[in-house]
């Protein structure tokens, strides 16, 4: 792939498995105007970094058991991403919650992929929640981080009906593609340099938007 001085530079961390990375990866070989200058992990062993790996990203890992404290692990981490040259850093499945200074450093490029409609559904087991809930609709959503867990703003949601005999599992696997076509389309507006944080509020195109955009 040729990288042009416009090309977005954009790392992403992540713990698992990478689909979302992988969305990415495919993106950017099409018609998607990043850079993927890195992705970074907390497990050695995470299937995402090996995906990275295979299409030429560089990758790195770092095991929070390495360093004495959290803040130690990630300024470590955040040196490396920075090394990278990244001007937005993507979380992707990654499975820690970083820390206020962490945050706040990298306010406005910071952003996550969560699967719920936040704010309904922060943390964990989201799928199955929102099916125990009685909730007839389901989804995912990219957010600025900021030191409230998943509670950062929310740029933009994609939804899906729950249907009568959904699992959690069949669930998840219906909202996955989506969650790919969502994380694209999003990381799109910040590669086309339409996105502002500003305060809490995100501005596109410079317009402030009161909700979510809708994929
Ligand atoms: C996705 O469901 C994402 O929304 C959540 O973690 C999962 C990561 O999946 N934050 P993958 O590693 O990208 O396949």
């Amino acid at each position: 792939m040729s990288v042009s001085t416009e090309h977005l530079r954009v790392a992403v961390l992540l713990s698992g498995r990478g689909s979302n990375l992988a969305a990415l990866i495919e993106a950017a070989g099409q018609e998607l105007a990043i850079a993927l200058v890195g992705a970074f992990g907390d497990r050695a062993d995470a299937p995402g970094l090996a995906r990275a790996a295979a299409a030429g990203i560089p990758t790195a890992s770092f095991s929070p058991k390495s360093y004495p404290d959290k803040a130690s692990f990630e300024a470590a981490l955040f040196a490396a991403v920075a090394a990278s040259g990244a001007e937005l850093v993507v979380l992707a499945g990654f499975m820690r919650v970083l820390t206020a200074h962490t945050v706040e450093q990298w306010r406005g490029r910071l952003i996550n992929i969560h699967p719920s409609l936040l704010p309904k559904f922060q943390g964990l087991h989201t799928h199955a929640r929102a099916i125990e809930a009685g909730e007839r609709e389901h989804g995912a959503s990219v957010h600025f981080v900021t030191p409230v867990l998943d509670g950062g703003p929310v740029l933009m949601q994609t939804r899906l009906p729950i249907l009568p005999d959904d699992t959690p599992e069949s669930l998840a696997t219906r909202l996955l593609p989506l969650e790919h076509r969502l994380l694209v389309a999003a990381v799109r507006l910040f590669a086309e340099r339409r996105v502002r944080l500003d305060g809490d509020q995100i501005a596109v195109d410079g317009q402030m938007i009161g909700e979510p955009l809708k994929l």
